[in-house]
């Protein structure tokens, strides 16, 4: 490990003053003097393409922003996350998500011991169990077909099959139907279990370390579940495990034969590649599964192999470096213009959130600069409508993601052409904006009075210089998605490499489920509160009282 302060190294200082000069200068005005704008911002992989062109830079931000990433070491962490180093260094492991895609089988090792045999054992493994399931050869207790896939499980054991199979539903087996249980809110298992028929219900216990509270007891209902209606013996017939912890497993009741391993070296929220996509190749296919493993695959030799100034996930790290670091705009908004996709902005809070939500750098220092920013989103064009208004007119500036299939599963007359034409206008309104002058304009032709024009003009006006990448791409199916995925992990790592920090623990979210652990007794009553705050301690009185 070596110590090193981002913000005092060259690029940082140059990076402060460029940002001084640019902060008057206009996108709209580097569009007029440069024709070829959006060709110089701009790069692919496959049929995948990046505009970046209406970002708030030039050739010397770029510049400035590489020579950032480099005095960061980037091009030296990538290897070394490839190689399998432990560069999960509070945990001390290796970040090995890109192994369990690495379609190259190329050795991987860890501690000396190449890992892709075993992550190709479970692959044939989830491969046999995913076909039986399909085409009805692993049967229910009663020999009836397995129809209805019900996922148990929370944060990565959840975001990525949910985000996934619904991305990709047009895929799904015309007779398979999948449900996600993962709120421990008893109303996620009641709704889900009120739908489905015992005889035919797969549960797929999804859960890294066995232990997480809300998959365990949502597990355990739908356990007493189905054995109040089928018996004992179906558990063996209607529970499958995917975890990292055999031990847990067993204890649970689930025999280790229906259990689906993963490693530490996988992250909860980097785990949808893994055993934890056994939903999503239940729905869809394995074939299909291999091929998002395919897209993402294509994505991580992108990211290894091309230099910094054309490689994607690189391109938007160093653009969030430039809003966060810089500009100090601390949010940022991922909308997809698919409905698809509508989960995508979910499961980006978390890869995103979890990731680079830290304040301590790998060297035990509190950080000195912003990390990850607030990420929040929603389909397009859904969210014109709801959160678009201060994107547009707030005093917040957020810099958006848009992505964008050229092509919809679903064409239906002009659908698809009129969302098209609303992204690529919410991207050109966002950079221009509209003056005073123009909205005054407008309002002479519209036949209103002076009064009301000399009013409402400034109502009517957008500041514009808004920054968005827009993401295109010809259809979304699962290689592509795969891409998009990867490409968003790998955008993550960067910044976590330049911030300084361990991109791959989550030790934040410890301290509210110790607290909620030694809460839980006090409310079901055989605890009195102590050492809790007075506002704590009233509102545990306040909900027991209303629930006698
Ligand atoms: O609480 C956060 C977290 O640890 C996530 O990182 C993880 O994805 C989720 O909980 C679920 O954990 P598990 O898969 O071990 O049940």
């Amino acid at each position: 490990m070596f110590e090193r302060k981002v913000n005092k190294t060259k690029a940082w200082k140059k990076l402060e003053s460029h940002c001084k000069h640019f902060r008057k200068v206009q996108m709209k005005d580097l569009f007029d003097i440069d024709e070829n704008r959006a060709d110089k911002f701009r790069v692919n992989l496959d049929a995948v393409y990046l505009d970046y062109s209406k970002n708030r830079i030039n050739e010397r931000t770029m510049r400035l922003l590489m020579s950032l990433a480099r005095d960061c070491g980037l091009e030296e962490k990538i290897k070394a996350m490839f190689r399998g180093d432990k560069i999960n260094v509070t945990e001390k492991r290796p970040v090995l998500h890109i192994a369990l895609r690495n379609r190259a089988n190329t050795p991987i090792y860890v501690d000396g011991k190449n890992v892709m045999p075993q992550i190709n054992e479970v692959l044939a493994k989830m491969k046999k169990f995913s076909d039986a399931v399909r085409f009805g050869e692993f049967k229910g207790q009663t020999g009836k077909k397995l129809t209805n896939i019900v996922n148990i499980g929370i944060g990565g054991s959840d975001l990525g099959p949910v985000m996934a199979c619904e991305a990709l539903r047009k895929y799904w087996a015309k007779d398979i139907n999948c449900y996600f249980i993962s709120n421990i809110d008893g109303t996620a298992c009641a709704e889900v279990l009120n739908k489905v028929d015992p005889e035919t219900t797969l549960f797929i216990v999804a859960s890294k370390t066995f232990t997480t509270i809300e998959t365990l007891t949502n597990a355990r209902t739908c356990r007493k579940w189905l054995v109040d209606a089928l018996g004992e013996h179906a558990v063996a017939k209607h529970f499958v495990a995917l975890s990292t912890n055999r031990e847990e497993v067993e204890k649970f009741g689930i025999n280790p034969e229906n259990m689906f391993e993963f490693w530490n070296f996988v992250g909860g929220r980097y785990s949808m590649w893994s055993a934890i996509g056994l939903i999503i190749a239940i729905a869809v296919g394995f074939e299909n599964f291999e091929r998002l493993l395919d897209g993402a695959h294509a994505m991580d030799q992108h990211f290894l192999n091309t230099d910094l100034e054309h490689n994607i996930p690189v391109i938007l790290a160093m653009l969030g470096i430039w809003y966060n670091n810089f500009y100090g705009i601390h949010r940022y908004a991922v909308v997809p213009y698919d409905q698809y996709l509508q989960y995508v902005p979910a499961y980006l809070q978390q890869l995103d959130m979890e990731s680079n939500g830290k304040f301590v750098s790998v060297d035990a220092d509190y950080v000195k600069y912003a990390t990850g920013p607030v990420l929040f989103g929603g389909a397009g064009t859904n969210v014109q409508h709801s959160f678009f208004q201060l994107i547009h007119q707030g005093t917040e500036i957020v810099p958006t993601d848009f992505i964008v299939p050229a092509i919809s599963h679903n064409e239906i007359g002009e659908h698809h052409e009129i969302l098209l034409a609303n992204v690529l206008a919410q991207g050109e309104a966002l950079m221009r904006g509209k003056t005073i002058k123009e909205a005054a304009e407008e309002l002479k032709k519209a036949g209103k009075s002076k009064e009301e024009i000399s009013y409402l003009k400034k109502f009517k006006s957008f500041e514009g210089n808004r920054p968005s990448n827009t993401i295109v791409f010809k259809k979304i199916d699962p290689y592509t998605l795969g891409m998009l995925i990867a490409m968003y992990e790998h955008k993550v790592f960067v910044q976590g490499v330049v911030w300084n920090i361990d991109s791959f623990d989550q030790y934040g979210v410890e301290l509210g489920k110790q607290m909620a652990l030694s809460i839980l007794p006090e409310l079901q009553g055989n605890a009195y509160g102590v050492g809790h705050d007075s506002s704590t301690n009233s509102l545990i009185s306040l909900i027991k009282r209303l629930r006698k």
